[in-house]
């Protein structure tokens, strides 16, 4: 999605080898345009999958979910992150290591929004490690819904997440494929995005 690599490239600040802000219009303020326009292209992509519903984690996954949502016409679904203790009992829950954060949580997904009719197409704004992702998966899977893939923002190719979710049987696409990033260089895969 050349937009997004060109405000990546304008606005982004690279504040270690592996961390990008985009605070400026993705995570902190939204550009509301751009939001939408990247729902739209979420549902271009998994147009040949009948999605029910999308699925996404708070809480910087939020307007890309609602603008897929959108765009698709079906509603899209938060995962909660808690702490074990506070569990209810029906939710669908899966434990996620944030390597970032260095803290273990839960996510979790009452049973009443995700179930076997579904067909959930998965949406967040950074693909890195891919445990936050993994965890989602579980939990699409534990309910027993079809899983039409993954889609992410941003992906930094460089870390594991694609490889994890792959290997997983994950069908995953990305707007912008960063393969390095050092101050003032951003470089982004040959074909952008896939
Ligand atoms: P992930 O690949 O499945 O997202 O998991 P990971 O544990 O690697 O990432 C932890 C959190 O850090 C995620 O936010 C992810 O979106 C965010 N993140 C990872 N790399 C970057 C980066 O380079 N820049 C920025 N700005 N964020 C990054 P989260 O758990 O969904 O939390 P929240 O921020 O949405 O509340
Ligand atoms: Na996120
Ligand atoms: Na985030």
């Amino acid at each position: 999605m050349e937009i997004l690599q060109e405000r990546i490239r304008r606005e982004g600040r690279i504040l270690s080898d592996t961390v990008l802000k985009v605070d400026s219009f993705l995570n902190h303020q939204v550009d509301t345009a751009l939001a939408l326009e990247i729902g739209r292209e979420f549902a271009r992509i998994f147009a040949d999958k009948p999605v029910t519903k999308v699925l996404t984690i708070e809480a910087s996954g939020i307007q890309f979910a609602m603008a897929t949502g959108i765009a698709l016409g079906v509603p899209f679904v938060y995962a909660k992150k808690k702490k074990a203790v506070t569990l209810a009992d029906k939710v669908y829950s899966a434990p996620v290591r944030s390597f970032t954060r260095g803290e273990e949580y839960q996510v979790c997904v009452a049973q009443q929004y995700l179930g076997p009719s579904d067909k959930v197409l998965i949406v967040d704004d950074f693909l890195a490690t891919g445990a936050a992702l993994v965890g989602l998966v579980d939990i699409v899977r534990e309910a027993g819904a079809e899983l039409a893939g993954v889609g992410c923002v941003i992906e930094k190719s460089f870390q594991e997440g694609r490889g994890l979710l792959e290997e997983k049987g994950v069908r995953v696409h990305s707007l912008a494929r960063i393969v390095s990033m050092s101050p003032g260089d951003v470089r982004f895969a040959d074909n952008g995005s896939s």
